[in-house]
């Protein structure tokens, strides 16, 4: 069985940060978005992963490698989409890797708390034609969406205006080989792509047995600055704390918290649970949960939770707290008063902003 991670795409729901980073390598507690697809691919016994890759091709690349950081037996193959023209198309072009084999199709920018191991296992056990992740959500017409009958899926629809039920399609899909004929056979959606949900529905309409999995446990896809936030919270939520780094005498660091190797905290307190990358400088800040903080930032005097800061950032003397906030890489935060009592960002990458 192999694996399919597709991570190509624009990313226009999170730009700014977006315009200089690709969706799937925003870090979710310090490690990229895509790292979870593919561990959860490996932990499941799938280490021959094919990773569909458009205009972001080389920065995914240099992040991923060809999959020597998870072992020797784990090989990862690169395949160009020349444009972003549908789950499905990703699929036609991702053929000649996958050939006969069944497979995972993961979308690049999913988390599944649960992983993917009991599907694979219920998809070896009842080799179905394909098998599809289901969950209830509050706007299933943001989604692909199910219609179920007696536990068989009848009917799937791209983003429905009038959903058939709070089922949407989670981004993660098994398929045997029959899905190429499906793609090749479906037209383009009103958003001029190749839907993996046509696809789908084609497979029902032809008789083959598509067969429905719910999700135990928690999903997102983090297309949004919202869900990035709520990814984050949750897996923060599981981590286990540990310190590498220096905690002065004057610091207070509670609950789970972890302080990588290179990084000084200095007369501050930080309330987990939250990361804090290597080689940082945190002085005179209250660092509170569900924060990452990536490696090289520096806080000085700064309130700062439920929030992300990427890479070698600086924010010096805010006096306010910040609260849900996305920071790009490389961005100046500085106050110049009069100030107000919260401030909420999201910024893009190499920003820079003298507050008034
Ligand atoms: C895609 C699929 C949709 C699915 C969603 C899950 O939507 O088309 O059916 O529910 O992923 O993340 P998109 O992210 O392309 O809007």
């Amino acid at each position: 069985m192999k694996g399919l991670i597709l991570s190509g795409g624009k990313g226009t729901r999170l730009r700014p940060i977006t315009f200089t980073q690709a969706k799937q390598l925003v870090p979710v507690a310090n490690k990229p978005v895509l790292f979870y697809g593919i561990e959860a691919l490996i932990e499941a016994g799938i280490k021959d992963i094919g990773i569909v890759v458009g205009d972001t091709k080389r920065e995914i690349e240099e992040a991923v490698g060809r999959g020597e950081r998870w072992g020797k037996d784990v090989k990862i193959t690169y395949i160009e989409q020349e444009a972003p023209l549908g789950l499905a198309h990703a699929v036609l072009v991702a053929e000649s890797f996958l050939g006969e084999e069944e497979f995972v199709m993961y979308l690049g920018d999913n988390i599944l708390k649960s992983g993917i191991t009991s599907l694979v296992q219920e998809f070896r056990e009842r080799k179905p034609n394909a098998l599809i992740l289901l969950t209830e959500v509050p706007n299933p017409q943001m989604f692909g969406v199910a219609e179920l009958c007696d536990g068989r899926v009848v009917r799937l629809v791209e983003k429905p205006k009038v959903p058939p039920s709070n089922l949407a399609l989670v981004g993660v899909y098994m398929f045997d080989h029959h899905i190429f004929e499906a793609a090749r056979s479906i037209k383009p959606s009103w958003r001029g792509e190749l839907e993996i949900t046509d696809a789908i529905q084609f497979l029902i309409e032809k008789g083959y047995e598509v067969i429905p999995h719910m999700v135990s446990g928690w999903w997102k896809d983090t297309g949004k600055i919202e869900d990035i936030l709520e990814a984050n919270r949750l897996i923060l939520e599981d981590i286990s704390g540990r310190i590498e780094g220096q905690v002065d005498a004057d610091s207070r660091v509670n609950g789970q918290v972890i302080i990588e190797k290179g990084t000084k905290i200095i007369n501050s307190v930080i309330r987990g649970p939250a990361i804090i990358g290597e080689d940082c400088e945190i002085i005179n800040c209250y660092i509170g949960p569900y924060t990452s903080i990536q490696r090289k930032c520096r806080l000085l005097g700064t309130e700062i939770e439920h929030s992300i800061v990427l890479e070698a950032s600086e924010i010096i003397d805010i006096g306010s707290r910040i609260d849900e906030s996305l920071i790009g890489r490389e961005v100046k935060i500085y106050k110049c008063p009069p100030r107000p009592l919260v401030y909420r960002f999201m910024v893009g990458d190499k920003s820079e902003i003298g507050l008034k």
